[in-house]
């Protein structure tokens, strides 16, 4: 399940990048040459980006009242979106060609041990009522087939990704429920570590968190395994190298990072190290680049070349198999 999954996330990733670096040719001689085959491509291959915290803005703005969410307008012209740069809609999802979305159902670091579980939950039920307002535009998926067959049907297919190992509560049988209500990746860790499995802020000490369990606990390569028993994507964004290092060394099947860059060209714990780029190459595994201006850059502002720069870095390292896109819009000031 999960190599089809990469599969379809590489098809349609490879399309783009091609289209993105084809040399001058009689058909391809103008930017908006360029553009047209770039659109085609992407009619032709459903391109699923990694990471999008638009349930988030839901949750922050309209405390889930999905009825006061003008999901059909362009946000960009609406306040307070627009300055929040939270902006996401179906307006630009349509003008991109996106053709699926892992939507993050994201529970902050302070809800471990309290309700994360029952936030997770709610995430999940909001972007299940999102899609069925949005029936002509929107498809719960679950398989790559369903990716495939929805992009045929002119819809985006719309997946589910929890945000955060402590989303689990420590449950075996809570990451098993969440596998049937449909979410098909998780990220080990947001920026705290879970009883099991550390973070990338306690690789730096930032906020003084230190590594706990050393990577993944005994009982955090069990989440691994139990992830790859059920066919559900180990997402490796956000934790630190050492739990990159571990979960890669433990799973039976590829990785993902949702959302993050190549650390040799910004040295930012939330970046891939180039060893660790070698073992997606073994693993079959996939990073999708995200646009988070300061893991692009390190610094104040960035460009679409950082973001090109990033991709080259990591076909050259772990070759062009292992190269998706994962926005991070809604999530990240831009
Ligand atoms: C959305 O609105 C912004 C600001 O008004 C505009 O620049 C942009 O082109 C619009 N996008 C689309 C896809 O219509
Ligand atoms: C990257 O940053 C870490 C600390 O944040 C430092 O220990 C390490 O030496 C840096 N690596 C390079 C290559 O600059």
């Amino acid at each position: 399940m999960e190599a089809e999954l990469l599969m379809i996330l590489l098809v349609a990733c490879q399309a783009v990048l091609w289209a993105a670096t084809l040399p001058q040719s009689p058909n391809l001689d103008t930017m908006d040459r360029r553009l047209q085959h770039a659109r085609a491509l992407l009619r032709e291959s459903p391109l699923v980006d990694g990471h999008n915290d638009l349930p988030l803005t839901v949750r922050e703005l309209l405390g889930n009242r999905l009825q006061d969410f003008p999901f059909d307008r362009n946000l960009s012209a609406i306040e307070p979106y627009a300055s929040e740069a939270k902006d996401t809609d179906l307006v630009k999802l349509r003008a991109g060609g996106v053709g699926g979305q892992f939507w993050s159902l994201f529970t902050p670091c302070r809800s471990q041990f309290k309700n994360a579980v029952t936030l997770v939950l709610e995430q999940a039920d909001l972007v299940t009522r999102l899609v069925d307002r949005y029936p002509d535009d929107l498809q719960l998926v679950t398989t790559a087939d369903g990716i495939v067959s929805a992009h045929a049907q002119g819809r985006i297919a719309s997946l589910l990704g929890v945000e955060g190992g402590h989303g689990i509560d420590s449950s075996l049988a809570v990451l098993r429920t969440l596998y049937r209500v449909g979410v098909r990746y998780m990220t080990l860790t947001h920026s705290c570590n879970t009883p099991w499995a550390d973070n990338s802020n306690a690789e730096e000490q930032e906020g003084k968190q230190v590594l706990e369990s050393g990577g993944l606990s005994h009982f955090g390569e069990t989440v691994v395994k139990e992830m790859n028993r059920l066919g559900m994507l180990v997402d490796l964004s956000h934790v630190a190298a050492p739990t990159m290092r571990d979960a890669l060394s433990i799973s039976r099947a590829p990785v993902i990072f949702s959302h993050s860059c190549a650390r040799a060209l910004c040295n930012h714990s939330r970046n891939v190290p180039d060893d660790v780029l070698l073992k997606v190459q073994e693993n079959g595994g996939l990073v999708m680049v995200t646009f988070v201006v300061h893991f692009l850059s390190c610094g104040p502002t960035a460009t679409i070349q950082h973001v090109v720069d990033h991709i080259n870095h990591i076909r050259d390292v772990a070759g062009v198999d292992h190269i998706g896109l994962g926005g991070d819009f809604n999530g990240t000031p831009v």
